[in-house]
């Protein structure tokens, strides 16, 4: 059997913070409201310098470096973005051109899914033998579609890049399960207008009243109570389809929205706080880039051993959602390169039969 082990990992955040207390100065909102409604303090927010570009490579260098691989190595770039920062080309090419190396590159559209998606796609790949080394990346600059006098949705989202490289192992490690789910027809409560509804929507721009800019549309409480519903069957899905019980999971690792939607997700798990990682106090919504920034930090505070069981889960426009049981560790990764001509023919496209 093959699998995709997780073997690089890296995150990165503009450096520019908007607190609640800013937001106070600049809607009617307050501290207490956002925090008991949602668990978010801080977010960062892209600053002149930064793009959804410079954050992805950004992840993704770190991600590269720590698999102790380069971009030549790399078969395939993934990026799961609804903020591109161009409609031609990918995100994807844009990466690569500041990372180098010629790997297939292609963008992912599933909103905050978007990473539980394209790990999915990814680990495909590498799977069925088709490529050894995947880099998958969300990253997201929401703010700059974000209405500053809209106080229900402004006080919401970040911006941020998270992105793991993917490698072959014979072991059970990386994404051991999948689940992946859309309701297309709830897609009116959360969205961005596009290219053709964008004039006649924004014709003319009303700078001022909320709703009224070219940006993201959002229906608070349809987006709540539809996440309320999936996070934790989509979460209780992945461990069945993995062959776990909740009792083996070691730690949840959800979207980053709304701390109540998490905590939903938790209980219907039987997973005590201390088994679920939470940053969205200091990131708020990153969309794509929330979970592999969380997987990231919960790397770095020692909280992940080889072989446990995690669970990735997540929702978002679309509607969407997707989740997955992902066993931590890189045991059976070939880390010496003169075995990678024998794993690239093995896996290698067969003749027609
Ligand atoms: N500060 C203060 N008051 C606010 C506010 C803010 N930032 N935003 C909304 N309010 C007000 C509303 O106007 C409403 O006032 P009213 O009762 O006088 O009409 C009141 O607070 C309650 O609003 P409601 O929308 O019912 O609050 P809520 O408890 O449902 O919380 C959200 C609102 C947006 C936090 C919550 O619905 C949510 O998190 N939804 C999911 C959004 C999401 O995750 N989107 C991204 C998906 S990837």
């Amino acid at each position: 059997m093959r699998y995709a082990a997780i073997t690089g990992w890296g995150m990165a955040v503009p450096e520019r913070v908007l607190t609640n207390a800013d937001l106070e100065r600049m809607v009617d909102t307050s501290d207490e409201w956002i925090v008991s409604r949602t668990g978010i303090r801080e977010r960062r927010v892209v600053g002149p310098g930064d793009s959804t570009t410079s954050l992805a490579v950004a992840a993704a260098r770190r991600a590269v470096e720590r698999a102790d691989l380069t971009a030549d190595d790399l078969d395939l770039i993934i990026v799961a973005t609804y903020t591109p920062d161009q409609f031609l080309v990918s995100q994807a090419c844009l990466v690569q051109a500041q990372l180098g190396g010629t790997a297939g590159a292609f963008d992912l559209g599933a909103a905050c899914s978007g990473f539980v998606y394209a790990l999915s796609v990814g680990t495909q790949f590498v799977r069925t033998g088709c490529y050894e080394r995947i880099l998958v990346i969300g990253a997201d600059t929401l703010t700059r579609l974000i209405d500053y006098t809209d106080r229900a949705t402004c006080v919401l989202f970040g911006d941020g890049a998270g992105a793991v490289v993917l490698e072959a192992t014979d072991q059970p490690r990386g994404l051991l399960s999948t689940v992946l789910g859309a309701d297309g027809a709830g897609s009116e409560h959360l969205y961005i207008p596009g290219w053709a509804t964008l004039v006649p929507e924004s014709a003319p721009l009303v700078q001022d009243a909320p709703g009224t800019r070219p940006g993201l549309r959002m229906n608070g409480n349809e987006v709540f109570r539809f996440a309320v519903r999936v996070m934790g069957d989509a979460a209780a899905d992945a461990v069945e389809r993995a062959g776990l019980s909740f009792s083996d999971i070691d730690m949840l690792i959800p979207h980053q929205a709304n701390l109540r939607i998490i905590d939903a997700a938790a209980r219907q798990l039987d997973l005590p706080r201390e088994k679920v990682w939470l940053n969205l106090d200091r990131y708020g919504n990153t969309s794509a880039a929330s979970i592999p920034i969380a997987l990231c930090e919960a790397e770095a505070a020692g909280a992940l051993a080889d072989g446990n069981n995690l669970v990735f889960v997540a929702f978002g426009g679309g509607l969407s959602w997707a989740a997955g049981v992902v066993r931590w560790g890189t045991e059976g990764v070939c880390r010496d390169r003169a075995c990678w001509g024998a794993e690239a023919k093995a896996g290698a496209d067969g003749p027609a039969a």
